[in-house]
This record gives structure tokens, sequence and C-alpha cells, in this order.
């Protein structure tokens, strides 16, 4: 196997620096840049455009940025560095509505900062450091976690379909829905993984299916539209997802056209399992209708990835982010502390008791 890709960071600190390496993954496959970011507003755009994408890289990201951007703060009082930190928090809160990671992560580095009140300014920097470091080793972790569970789920000569991408671009390592892929290869597993395209931003054609292949995964690309068609001709044994936000009903906010992929599973009788680490649970909303869908520019549909614009001018456009995928259509969800079934209500309570 070709463990390099196992090796790329999307979201990584040069703190001598002051400076944020970000893998910049809106030019992928093609070119591998690494953005040297500084500022907020820089690490905001990157987030925000996409550069650093997945919940839990976004979650990496803005633990950094806000960590970077209280670093920076010529403040001395602690009280005016909390004011200032609060509105740093919520800057970057502002950045992308539907991953629930990011929040998880802003509220840990808040509260570093609320139990670092009695020290100096200077102190508090340094336990933030720790905190969004700490962050980010987690992810690797959990990460690892699920893909063991996922295993478990799995057969050795499985073809799998995967949505969007939620692979080692998306996360500190591993990824989740491509976690259990990775951790069967190396054991020899010959899984056979069919990859979404992913329509409007090609997460499936441009860094899931780069980064199988890079790996020596088994991978075919197909546009979202051929999914039935490869589940109809039997080449599909389970589908793996990641999430952005799971409600405490198991209703699960995911890359646009997951719930799709869902209602076809069932048609075809094929287990839809997603991949979810505790923190993209989110037990404050009920239900998927509790989760804010992020709305995105029209020109991602109608121009982005063309020589010329391929829609009429002024169409137009509706360009939901995410979709909900109801509970009843999700066969399980894997996380680092176990995988749940229905009734999800109480399952996924339980894995916070
Ligand atoms: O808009 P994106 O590319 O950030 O959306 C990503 C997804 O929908 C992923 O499936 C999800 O964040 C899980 S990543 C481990």
């Amino acid at each position: 196997m070709n463990t390099n890709i196992l090796n790329i960071q999307s979201v990584q600190l040069d703190d001598e620096h002051d400076t944020l390496l970000i893998l910049d993954q809106t030019k992928l496959p093609n070119t591998h840049v690494v953005l040297k970011l500084k500022t907020p507003d820089e690490i905001w755009d990157a987030i925000y455009h996409l550069k650093v994408r997945g919940a839990p890289a976004i979650g990496i990201a803005a633990a950094y940025g806000v960590y970077l951007g209280a670093k920076q703060l010529d403040i001395t009082d602690v009280d005016a560095f909390l004011e200032a930190f609060i509105k740093l928090k919520h800057y970057f809160a502002c950045s992308r509505p539907t991953a629930v990671n990011l929040f998880w992560a802003l509220d840990k580095m808040q509260a570093c900062v609320n139990e670092n009140k009695h020290v100096s300014v200077s102190d508090i920097k340094i336990a933030l450091l720790a905190v969004a470091h700490q962050i980010k080793d987690e992810d690797a972790l959990v990460c690892k976690s699920i893909g063991q569970h996922g295993l478990t789920l799995l057969e050795k000569d499985m073809g799998l379909l995967t949505h969007c991408n939620a692979g080692q671009l998306a996360t500190a390592k591993y990824g989740t829905a491509l976690a259990p892929i990775y951790l069967g290869y190396e054991l020899g597993y010959n899984f056979k993984v069919f990859a979404d395209e992913t329509r409007p931003l090609l997460q499936g054609a441009r860094l899931t299916a780069h980064e199988l292949m890079a790996a020596g995964v088994d991978i075919t690309l197909i546009c979202d539209n051929m999914a039935a068609t490869v589940m109809k001709n039997g080449w599909v044994d389970a589908v793996l997802v990641g999430c952005d936000r799971v409600a405490a009903n198991g209703d699960t906010a995911n890359k646009i056209g997951t719930s799709g992929v869902a209602i076809l599973a069932k048609h075809y009788n094929i287990p839809f399992y997603v991949c979810a680490p505790t923190a993209t649970i989110d037990l404050q909303c009920v239900t998927g209708d509790d989760i804010e869908i992020e709305q995105r520019k029209a020109e991602e549909i109608t121009e982005q990835w063309y020589t010329e614009r391929m829609a009429p001018a002024g169409v137009k456009v509706y360009n939901p982010a995410f979709d909900i995928t109801d509970a009843k259509l999700i066969t399980a969800i894997i996380t680092e502390s176990g995988i749940v079934r229905a009734p999800y209500e109480k399952t996924l309570n339980g894995l916070f008791e």
C-alpha cells in the first residue's frame, strides 16, 4: 500500500511562524498547493470557500484559527482579552452553519479560556494552543476507532459505495466513512469502492477518487445519477457515508445527495451506514428539521468547473449544500464509542451517559 496519502495533512499549524498550513482542496486533484494563512480573515475565507472542508477538518481549522487570532491580540488585560476572544469565536462560527464540529471545537476553545480566567493572557494563549492540538490529535484517534468498528460490519470482498469525501482530507487522519476502507485495505481486504462524483462541488471525483487511488484501493468513479444502476447490478454490498450533524432522533445531515443514496439503498436492501464522531452528534437538535442547511452560491452549479457557463444567465438556482437523511433509512451509526442502531433517541443518548 502506498501510505503517503495517510501522511498528508489537510490542516497543520506552524506555530513558530504564526501560520496555519492548509492544503487547498479546491485545487485537488491536479495541484498540491499548501496555503500559508496568518489572519483570521484568511482562515475564515479558506473555510467558507472549502479550501479546508469536511466536518472534522473545519473544526480543527477553526480551533487553530481562533488560537492564532487570539495569539495576535495585543492585550494584557484578561477581561478585555475575553471580550476580544468572544468576538473571534463568533466570527468563525459564521463561516459555515451545518457542520456541528465547528461549534463543538469553538466551544472547547471557549471553555479553555473560561477555565483559565485566573491566569495571565500569555498563559491563556499557551492553554489555547494545547486545546487546539488536542482537538486535532483526538480526531485521528476517533477516526481510527470508527474505522475499527466499521470494519466489523464489512467482509473482505465487498462492494462499497460512498458519497462526497469523508476521508483523510476531511479529518486529521483516515477519515470517517473511508476509515474502515483504509484499515481493511491494510489487512488485505479487496473492497471495490464506488465514489459518487458529488455534484456540484465534486468532492467524490476530486478528493475521494484521488485519495483512494493514491492509497491503492480499487475505486470506480460514477456520476451521482448512476448509483441506482450500480446498486441494481448487485455491485454494492454496503453504503458508507460521513455526516455533518446527527440530530437526537438519528436524522442526519450530510452532503447534498446523501438522502437520495439512502433511499436507493433501502429500495435495493443494501445496508446504509453513517460514520459519525460523537462530536457530530447534536442532541440539542431534536430532529433533522432543527439542523440549519447551508445555502451556497448559484455559480457553483452554473459555472464552476466549466470552461464556459453551462446554464442560461439569470436562471433561478437552488443550491443547498446538505440534505437530511431520515433516521429510518439508516441501518446503523458508527461512532468511535461503538455502533448504534434504532431507536436512535435512546441509543444516541446512551453514548453520552
Ligand atoms: O461541504 P463539505 O465538503 O464540507 O461537506 C463534507 C461532507 O458532507 C462530509 O461527508 C462530512 O463533512 C463528513 S467528513 C468526515
